[in-house]
């Protein structure tokens, strides 16, 4: 079996850093997003993964993957020139998969457990087609299935009167019938080949479309809140470092406490760490509060301020800020730092479509 992971689109609801970079490679845990989802069909004992790129930052994703060396896998990158949708995805990987059935597993989806019990009830049922479904608040966000006696009788991506509670989340189960659904659909309103509507297509046509259900967490990290939540229940997970684990990196003056793992010459002086908390590679923290599910990059400071469930990236400065920083999203060398020369005004250098909360 071959997997398929997706690390295109637009990635427009986590502008500005998608303006720059990848969303995929956006850090959850000090990790790249989509290397969760590499490691899920890894451990699933899955070797061959396409990786479905675009033009715009596809080097960008061969540079920081690679051929797959840190996963035991082998990587391979299947260009889609513009984000036409993801039934026009599974199109435009035909080649890569051949005839195989396959794993379709959209790159910004973050779940816990693993895929492995999926690919075993997929196998033994001898669905053409099985979803992995979630229970879920907001079901117009997402693809939602209509069900029957325990089968899946309909499905509509985005529907203002969902038919259940349930969202089709981003990991699929397909047998080859999958490319004769993504040939024969036509594009929706919005433009887009739906994944959705090649579903529909498979029932439509008496092919055999089972489901799964996800009784634990998942995530679509489509929105800044969603990726604090994804990294919230990624650090819950992370394992204590051994204490003895951290010589010459924090000094007698500072207090942590919980699951912190410290990366490769991080420092801590005078402060105070809560984790669960990450701090990346040769971070400086100075006199400062970092509280519960807070991750920092690598090379950052942050003196004297307070920051608690936040995802910092690399090499930003955060100085004498005396507000707590709060479900925040800083993106790399973004730097918030307190001007001590007069006049006390508020100075904002602010990128295209950031955003700025005051209290
Ligand atoms: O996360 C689950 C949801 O994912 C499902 O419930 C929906 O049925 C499904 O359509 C999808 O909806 P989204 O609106 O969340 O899809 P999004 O456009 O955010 O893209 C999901 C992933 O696929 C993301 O990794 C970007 C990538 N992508 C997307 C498109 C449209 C591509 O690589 N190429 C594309 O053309």
């Amino acid at each position: 079996m071959k997997a398929l992971i997706t690390a295109g689109g637009k990635g427009t609801r986590l502008r500005p850093i998608t303006n720059t970079h990848n969303k995929h490679l956006i850090p959850i845990a000090n990790k790249p997003m989509i290397s969760y989802a590499i490691e899920a069909v890894a451990e699933a004992g899955i070797r061959e993964i396409g990786i479905v790129i675009n033009p715009d930052t596809g080097s960008e994703l061969q540079r920081a993957l690679g051929g797959g060396e840190a996963w035991g896998v082998k990587l391979s990158y299947v260009m889609q020139e513009a984000p036409l949708g993801l039934a026009h995805v599974v199109r435009v990987a035909r080649d890569f998969i051949g005839n195989e059935p396959f794993v379709f597993y959209l790159g910004d989806n973050v779940i816990v457990g693993g895929v492995q019990r999926f690919i075993e009830q997929f196998t033994e049922s001898g669905d053409q087609c099985r979803l992995v479904l979630a229970r879920v608040r907001d079901p117009e966000r997402f693809g939602v299935p209509e069900l029957r006696d325990g089968r899946i009788v309909g499905v509509v991506e985005k529907p203002a009167q969902p038919k259940s509670d349930f969202a089709v989340t981003g990991i699929y189960l397909y047998d080859r019938h999958i490319f004769e659904a993504v040939d024969a659909i036509a594009p929706s309103a919005r433009g887009e080949l739906e994944i959705s509507d090649a579903h529909q297509y498979l029932i439509d046509h008496g092919y055999k479309v089972g489901y799964s259900e996800i009784t634990g967490w998942w995530k679509d990290t489509g929105k800044p809140e969603d990726l604090l939540e994804a990294n919230r229940l990624v650090l819950d997970r992370i394992c204590e470092q051994p204490e003895g684990f951290r010589p010459g990196q924090v000094d007698g003056q500072s207090d942590i406490a919980g699951k912190v793992i410290l990366e490769p010459g991080a420092t801590i002086t005078g402060s105070q760490i809560r984790g669960p908390v990450i701090i990346g590679a040769r971070t400086v923290i100075e006199n400062s509060y970092v509280g519960p599910f807070t991750a920092i990059g690598p090379d950052c400071m942050i003196r004297n301020s307070e920051v608690e469930y936040s995802i910092v990236l690399d090499r930003c400065r955060i100085i004498d800020a005396d507000i707590r920083i709060e479900r925040s999203l800083l993106g790399r060398e973004a730097e918030i730092i307190r001007c001590k020369t007069k006049p006390m005004t508020q100075k904002f250098i602010v990128g295209d479509q950031s955003r700025i909360e005051l209290t």
